[in-house]
C-alpha cells in the first residue's frame, strides 16, 4: 500500500507539472498571437475570452495525454501493489501455517506427556493400593498364627520352629508351600503346619509371608 501511495503522488505531481507548464506556454503563445493577430479586439474583452478558451483547450489536450500516462502509471502501480500484497499475503499465510503447526505439535506433545504422567500416577496408586491390601490381608491371616509364632514373629513355635521374623518373604513363601504340599517337616511338626496352611490360597501365602517378613 505504501508503494501505491507514493506512485500515485508522483503521477499526480507529473500531471500538475505538465498542465502548469503547458498552460503557461499556451497562455504566453495565445498572448503573443492575440497581440499580433488582433490587437484592436483586445479592448472589447473578446481577446481575454479567446485566450482563455485557447489556453484551456491546449491545457486540456496536454492534460488528456498526461492523464493517460498517469492512468497507465497508476494501473502499473496498482498491478505492482497487488503483486506485492499477494506475495506478502502468501508469505504471511505460510508463516501462520508454520506457527500453527508448531503450536499444534507442542500441544500434542504436552497432552501426551500429561496422559503419560496421569497413567503412571494411576498405576502407582494401583500398586500402592494392592500392596496395602496385601499387607492388610497378611496381617489378618497372621492372626491365627500369632498364638504359636508370637505377635512379633520371634517366638519358637512349640519350642521347635525357627523365628519367622527376620526371614525373607521369598523363603517364608517357599516354606509355607512346602508345608501345604506335605514335603517340609523340619522339626517333626510338619503335619501340624500343613493343617495351618491347607486352606490358604497362593495369594494368601504370598500375603502372610510378606507380612511376616516385615515383622
Ligand atoms: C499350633 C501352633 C502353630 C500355629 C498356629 C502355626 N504354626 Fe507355624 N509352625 C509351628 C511349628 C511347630 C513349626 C515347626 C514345623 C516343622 O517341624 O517344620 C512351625 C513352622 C512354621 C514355619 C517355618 C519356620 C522355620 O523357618 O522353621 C513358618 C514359616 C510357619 N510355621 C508359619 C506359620 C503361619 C503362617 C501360620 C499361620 C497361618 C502358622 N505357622 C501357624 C507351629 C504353629
Amino acid at each position: 500500500m505504501k508503494k501505491l501511495t507514493v506512485l500515485s503522488m508522483i503521477a499526480a505531481a507529473l500531471l500538475l507539472t505538465a498542465c502548469g507548464d503547458s498552460s503557461t506556454g499556451a497562455e504566453a503563445k495565445a498572448a503573443t498571437e492575440t497581440k499580433t493577430e488582433a490587437p484592436m479586439k483586445c479592448g472589447e474583452g473578446k481577446c481575454g475570452d479567446a485566450m482563455k478558451t485557447e489556453a484551456a483547450a491546449k491545457c486540456g489536450g496536454d492534460t488528456k495525454s498526461a492523464g493517460t500516462e498517469a492512468k497507465e502509471a497508476a494501473s502499473k502501480a496498482v498491478e505492482k501493489a497487488t503483486e506485492a500484497v499477494k506475495e506478502t499475503a502468501s508469505e504471511a499465510k505460510a508463516a501462520v501455517t508454520e506457527k500453527a503447526t508448531a503450536a499444534v505439535d507442542a500441544v500434542k506433545e504436552k497432552a501426551s506427556a500429561a496422559v503419560d504422567s496421569v497413567k503412571s500416577a494411576a498405576s502407582a496408586a494401583t500398586a500402592a493400593v494392592v500392596s496395602a491390601v496385601n499387607l492388610d490381608d497378611g496381617k489378618a491371616l497372621y492372626a491365627k498364627c500369632a498364638g504359636c509364632h508370637g505377635a512379633d514373629g520371634k517366638t519358637k513355635a512349640m519350642g521347635k520352629s525357627a523365628a519367622v521374623a527376620g526371614q525373607s518373604a521369598a523363603d517364608l513363601e517357599t516354606k509355607l508351600h512346602g508345608y501345604k504340599a506335605g514335603t517340609l517337616n523340619a522339626h517333626g511338626m510338619g503335619m501340624l503346619m500343613k493343617g495351618q496352611v491347607a486352606s490358604m490360597s497362593d495369594e494368601d501365602i504370598k500375603a502372610v509371608a510378606a507380612y511376616m517378613a516385615g515383622l
